[in-house]
């Protein structure tokens, strides 16, 4: 019998020990393959603003960083805070599928990045049959425009979408807002900042699950009769 205690003492702190260290091994490498976009990755938070010297991590266990969140017990990365809050004139195009190795990841913010789209054949749909718990996606204030919409429209695990703070305009019938309908979990969607236009209101009719809206400073004129517009 007491054997066994010891030898479940034993279990318990060897798992404890791998705790310890934290992110697995395939998610911190794949930390390092994003570092080259995102220098700050391994950097405090709050040491980035307005011109202070930026801070390393000092814990080699990531899940320890400011900008990554993980479940305790799996140290799987749930939560990716990428957004710069510099300023950074050259736009750049992201390969989505670095982001492929985070299988759990439920938050992916982006934004200030001056991110402008995706690289070829690398963009957001790489993710939705991997990355299936998805919820939440930050890619406001970069310089995105309708040609990603068909890729986001492919992650049907979303239920937020900050978009707020691109270039979207005024769509044309292939690449418009209302791909976005296919996302049919969808709740919460910002579009703020755009230069959408009153053309935007009718292509909202087939979202669904919305339940809070954003289109403010989109360049939208006039008085709306809003009863009856919307299925929400
Ligand atoms: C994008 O990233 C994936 C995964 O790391 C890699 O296999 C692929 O070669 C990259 N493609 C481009 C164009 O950078
Ligand atoms: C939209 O962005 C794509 C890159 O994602 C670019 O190739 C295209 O020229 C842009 N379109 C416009 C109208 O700026
Ligand atoms: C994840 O994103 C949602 C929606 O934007 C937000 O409410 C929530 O606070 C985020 N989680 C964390 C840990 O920041």
């Amino acid at each position: 019998m007491e054997s066994k205690w010891l030898a479940m003492v034993l279990v318990v702190l060897s798992l404890g020990s791998g705790l310890c260290d934290g992110c697995l091994e395939e998610e911190r490498f794949a930390l390092f393959q994003l570092k080259p976009f995102f220098e700050f990755i391994d950097y405090k938070f709050q040491d980035l603003d307005y011109g202070s010297k930026p801070e390393k991590e000092s814990s080699s266990n990531c899940c320890e960083w400011e900008r990554v969140e993980c479940y305790p017990i799996s140290g799987r990365v749930t939560h990716l805070f990428l957004n710069y809050y510099g300023y950074n004139e050259m736009h750049w195009y992201l390969n989505a599928s670095l982001f492929l190795p985070f299988e759990e990841l439920q938050n992916l913010s982006l934004s200030w990045n001056s991110i402008a789209g995706c690289v070829a054949n690398q963009g957001f749909e790489r993710l939705s049959s991997k990355l299936d718990k998805l919820e939440n996606l930050d890619l406001s204030e970069n310089h995105f425009n309708n040609s990603i919409l068909a890729s986001l429209s492919e992650l049907s695990s979303l239920k937020s979408l900050n978009l707020a703070g691109n270039v979207l305009t005024r769509s044309n019938p292939t690449n418009g807002i209302e791909m976005l309908s296919k996302l049919n979990n969808l709740e919460t969607l910002d579009l703020s900042f755009n230069r959408l236009g009153n053309k935007i209101l009718s292509q909202l009719d087939d979202f669904a699950c919305l339940k809070s809206l954003d289109l403010g400073y989109c360049g939208l004129k006039g008085t709306l009769d809003i009863q009856g517009m919307f299925p929400f």
